[in-house]
């Protein structure tokens, strides 16, 4: 529901969980009153306070106690008063950079659009509220959106800008939101990492200044996610506020905490100003990424369940909706380069009779590419090893009763190749100054729409004559010497706004024309995990590092924002290729449950009682998919804080639930353990793995006891599944009444 009190000028944006209030103040200029827990409309007038503070600028001369820098604001300007960071700057044709937008008017529709060439959340299930900003001197609009959803603690951000002067406007930053908190007492959460390693949680408390994360790789990176949470001091995974936000976005962002010396935290979210620049002609639009805010006052599970939810029911398109995704086979880590199609076949032959789904033909099948030095932009098959073509090997995989999927990297060209030969110039990079290889290969300029639809041509060439169901979207490396040749000397700050535009239009032609195809996005693993990607791609590799163990930690903090059904994880071969660590089989089955599940291994390199023990994972997670992929999930024992991890799911209806317990490494006569599960029913009788009856409020109040008897006493007695990388999965079914 939004409410207008025309009287005082404010806007109450609420829900049944949270409100959002923002007022118009006497000089038609946006206030920020409150984002929280939602309470009752009334009048909020008083909430504005004032005050007279020495050397504070102020914008009349009848009043002193009213400077912008002293006000909370909701789309703040740099240098009017305000002397905190700015969400916007615009330059005039004279070179200023001052300007005054004013309230101008506001509309409140039902339901929320796509933008134009740009991931949205599209959905009726919600209010929109769109307030517009004139500047009458530049003759530009600035458009701020706020869509509040109707059944979650969830609010959207966006911002658009428009040109009706004859004049270019050039835009030198433009944030997708901003937002004055009242106080400073939080911690900022962030997901940080590097390959191999992506979406640590880090949790730090605010300081004074600046604090923030951006990328300026030409994605979103490994190096920080497009995501961060503020919370109180207290607040647990169970208990306290947080606010989360996410930026619909897979290029450069920034995310700026800004704590000013009275306490005031300012909080902006948007692509990252330093690489950015748009000239802006008459009558054009720009369309700034959107931004998903969330409350949550039940701790960091029920703020990751309500991003779940919004991502699930409004963010992937629909023919992935709510759908599980099917188990698959990847010969990446089975075969790397050299592989033939008889070794393919052979592969995916075991494969199905283990219950695998869908055959993945990982790089390599293109070209010359025999090793990572040549071939990419050359998408054509390399019949040397595939005879039959991509057609035909299509074919021969759904004989088998498989659906087939292919890697590409479309991005991407290497020196050595015929694309090259024939467009030297599509290479992204300034010719008079050296240009990094990055894995023997270079970047396409996709900020030239002629590159895109040259790469679509290739692409469609393949696609069209075969059976294809899949498609892995690779990006392996960030984009250095960023110049384009395509784009004019005072544009050159466009690039990479357009480059990832670029990748958009390439998904979107992709996707029209193939919409039944399934996309799972990679870059190096998780390089490119973000929101803007799951619009597109509704699955993620979410590392190269396929280690059990290491998964844990990846798995649990990309799970702070994304939903399970978008992580790609696989049971991978010991000792792994990245650790050359040894973990049991059912722990790496047992951590690739919690994701899409699949297969990364050479199968028929496998014993047959392993070929048996896989088949009957492959069966549980075809039992229980639906649950694990689309149900509540919780973080139960954090693996960065402590030798042991567990998370669960739970059904909607709450009458079935699957716990994860993982033991990193034994210890030796240690204390018993339970867990306090979370989201049963209370009053429900459950049985635990068959075993034993308990009530919903015993696993969750008592706790479930994970205790083992291992403790090293008896060498003759230990079993790998009971020392160090083992793990349990609880299956916990309502009991039926007979
Ligand atoms: C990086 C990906 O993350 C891997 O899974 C694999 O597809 C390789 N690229 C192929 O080059």
């Amino acid at each position: 529901m939004i409410v207008f009190n025309e009287e005082d000028k404010i806007f109450h944006l609420s829900n049944k969980y949270i409100s959002y209030i923002l007022k118009i103040d006497e000089y038609n200029q946006l206030l920020h009153i409150y984002f929280g827990k939602k309470i009752q409309n009334s009048n909020f007038s008083h909430l504005v306070e004032y005050a007279k503070r020495a050397m504070a600028s102020c914008p009349s001369m009848d009043k002193n106690n009213n400077s912008y820098e002293h006000m909370r604001q909701e789309y703040p300007q740099y240098g009017h008063g305000d002397m905190r960071e700015g969400a916007y700057e615009f330059i005039h044709n004279y070179g200023s950079n001052v300007c005054q937008f004013e309230y101008k008017c506001y509309e409140i529709t039902r339901g929320k659009k796509k933008i134009k060439g740009l991931p949205t959340v599209e959905t009726v299930e919600c209010d929109t509220l769109s307030i517009t900003l004139e500047d009458k001197i530049l003759n530009s609009q600035i458009i701020l959106y706020y869509s509040i959803f109707d059944e979650e603690a969830c609010i959207s951000r966006r911002v658009e800008v428009k040109n009706f002067s004859d004049s270019p406007l050039k835009i030198e930053k433009l944030l997708s939101m901003s937002l004055d908190f009242y106080d400073n007492q939080y911690e900022m959460i962030d997901l940080y990492g590097a390959w191999s390693r992506e979406r640590y949680i880090e949790r730090h408390k605010l300081h004074y200044g600046k604090q923030s994360i951006s990328s300026m790789r030409g994605h979103s990176s490994n190096n920080f996610n497009p995501f961060f949470a503020l919370a109180r001091k207290e607040t647990t995974e169970n208990i306290g506020e947080c606010f989360g936000f996410a930026l619909v976005y897979s290029g450069n962002f920034e995310a700026d905490v800004y704590v000013d010396t009275y306490d005031v935290t300012r909080v902006m979210f948007g692509i990252e100003s330093s690489t950015f620049g748009w000239t802006l002609n008459k009558n054009e639009i720009f369309y700034a990424p959107e931004s998903i805010l969330v409350y949550s006052n039940e701790g960091f599970n029920k703020m990751s369940n309500v991003f779940h939810k919004v991502i699930n029911k409004y963010l992937i398109r629909d023919k992935w909706k709510n759908k599980v995704r099917p188990i698959l086979i990847n010969n990446w880590e089975a075969t790397y380069f050299d592989f033939n199609e008889e070794k393919i076949i052979e592969i995916a032959t075991i494969a199905k009779e283990m219950g695998v789904e869908l055959f993945v033909l990982d790089d390599g099948w293109f070209g010359k590419r025999n090793d990572d030095t040549s071939s990419l932009g050359d998408w054509f098959v390399n019949y040397d090893k595939i005879p039959s073509g991509i057609n035909g090997l299509s074919e021969k995989i759904h004989d088998l009763g498989l659906q087939f999927g292919i890697w590409i990297e479309p991005e991407m060209i290497n020196i050595n190749s015929n694309l090259y030969n024939e467009h030297p110039n599509w290479l992204v990079g300034d010719k008079n100054y050296l240009i990094s290889q990055s894995r023997n290969q270079f970047i396409l300029d996709f900020s030239n729409d002629e590159v895109v639809d040259y790469i679509f041509k290739l692409l469609d060439n393949v696609l069209k004559d075969s059976k294809i169901d899949y498609i892995k979207w690779d990006m392996n490396r960030s984009i250095s010497e960023a110049y384009s040749q395509n784009l004019n000397a005072t544009s050159q700050k466009e690039f990479f706004h357009r480059y990832i535009l670029g990748v958009y239009s390439l998904y979107e032609k992709l996707i029209s024309k193939y919409p039944d195809i399934l996309f799972e996005s990679c870059a190096s693993g998780g390089a490119r995990f973000d929101l803007g990607m799951l619009y597109y791609a509704p699955q993620t590799w979410t590392s190269d590092n396929t280690d059990a163990i290491e998964r844990l930690k990846i798995q649990y903090g990309t799970s702070m924002l994304y939903p399970l059904c978008t992580m790609g994880s696989h049971i991978s071969a010991i000792p792994n290729h990245q650790l050359f660590r040894n973990t049991p089989l059912n722990t790496r089955a047992n951590v690739a449950f919690f994701g899409t599940f699949g297969l990364e291994l050479d199968v028929t390199k496998l014993k047959n009682e392993e070929i048996l023990e896989i088949s009957k994972y492959i069966e549980f997670m075809k039992d229980y998919r639906k649950i694990i992929q689309f149900g509540d999930f919780y973080r139960l024992i954090n693996p960065f804080e402590s030798n042991r991890c567990a998370w669960m799911v739970v059904s909607e209806k709450k009458d079935i639930a699957i716990v994860g317990v993982y033991k990193i490494l034994q210890n030796v006569n240690g204390p018993y353990e339970k867990i306090n599960l979370q989201g049963l029913d209370k009053n429900k009788k459950y049985t635990v793995n068959s075993k034993y009856e308990c009530y919903g409020d015993e696993l969750m109040n008592y706790g479930l006891v994970i205790s083992d008897e291992g403790s090293g006493e008896r060498s003759g007695s230990y079993k790998i599944e009971k020392g160090d990388f083992s793990s349990m999965i609880y299956l916990i079914k309502e009991k039926e009444e007979v």
